[in-house]
């Protein structure tokens, strides 16, 4: 019999309150080697609070996170570089996100130095997570204000990926584009899961959104989980009204509401 895997990203009955009120009031979620999980909520729901404690921005006021086995809040200096290395963040608003002073291709230059890529192959080396993301390496010569926003968002997933993580952990990647730039992102996005083997908590107000990427699903609702599955299963028949809303406000068309509720 084989052992399941264990869990890359553990977070065990978490809280953490802001100014006295729950911002996460017991939430426990785990991402396996390989896997995408998504985390769907309205705003305000604790989506970002719970991506700022699996980075270790953020220390719980109870209840444990880990990240392959270490707290990721006392991850700190070199020596532990290597773990740090394997858990990267996608932020939502890239042009936020890219020092506008740094041409893109210096911007991932910076993160492989970072985590020990030679000077001599650094070059090759952006060219390279350029292609992997899907775009011209000549781009790496343009500054931020050159490119558009699907352009940004791929060159802040190249960055994320310099270090070579096994899990990316992505807050709202794609509500700052245009539909059709959501749906390549995304697509890069599942490939390079299916591809590498990189794991995903991904975050995201929309379900339809996290539809095409994840594995399996958690609705978060005033810091509390209200629902998990399978995405397929969720979007089929969502156990919860407030799954279902979230359904229709994703859609336009959900699944009809069962006659019992
Ligand atoms: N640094 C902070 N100081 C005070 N309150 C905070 C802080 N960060 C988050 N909160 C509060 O915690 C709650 C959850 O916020 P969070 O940013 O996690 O929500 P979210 O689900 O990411 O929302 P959105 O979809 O708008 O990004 C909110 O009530 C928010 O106001
Ligand atoms: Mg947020």
């Amino acid at each position: 019999m084989t052992e399941p895997a264990p869990a890359l990203l553990e977070v065990r009955s978490v809280v953490r309150h802001f100014a006295g009120r729950p911002a996460l009031d017991g939430v426990s979620l785990s991402v396996a080697p390989g896997e995408a999980v998504g985390l769907v909520g309205e705003s305000g729901s604790g989506k970002s609070t719970l991506a700022r404690l699996a980075l270790g921005l953020l220390a719980p006021d109870a209840g444990t996170v880990r990240f392959a086995g270490r707290d990721p809040y006392r991850l700190r200096g070199a020596r532990d570089r290597s773990v740090r290395a394997r858990l990267q963040f996608v932020p939502q608003d890239p042009r936020g996100s890219l020092n506008p002073a740094l041409r893109a291709g210096e911007a991932v230059a910076f993160a492989l130095r970072l985590h020990g890529t030679p000077r001599a192959e650094l070059a090759e080396a952006v060219a390279g997570l350029f292609r992997q993301v899907g775009l011209d390496p000549a781009l790496a010569r343009r500054y931020p204000r050159e490119l558009s926003g699907g352009q940004l968002q791929r060159v802040a997933v190249a960055r994320a990926l310099a270090p070579g993580p096994d899990l990316l952990v992505c807050d709202e990647p794609t509500s700052a584009l245009d539909l059709g730039s959501q749906l390549r992102l995304l697509d890069l996005l599942t490939g390079l899961g299916e591809r590498t083997g990189l794991g995903y908590l991904f975050i995201s107000h929309d379900l339809a959104v996290v539809r095409h990427l994840a594995d399996r699903v958690l609705v978060l609702r005033y810091g509390r989980v209200l629902e998990e599955g399978p995405v397929a299963d969720l979007w089929a028949s969502p156990a919860h009204p407030y799954t279902r809303a979230l359904l229709e406000a994703a859609t336009g068309h959900a699944p009809r509401p069962d006659p019992a509720d």
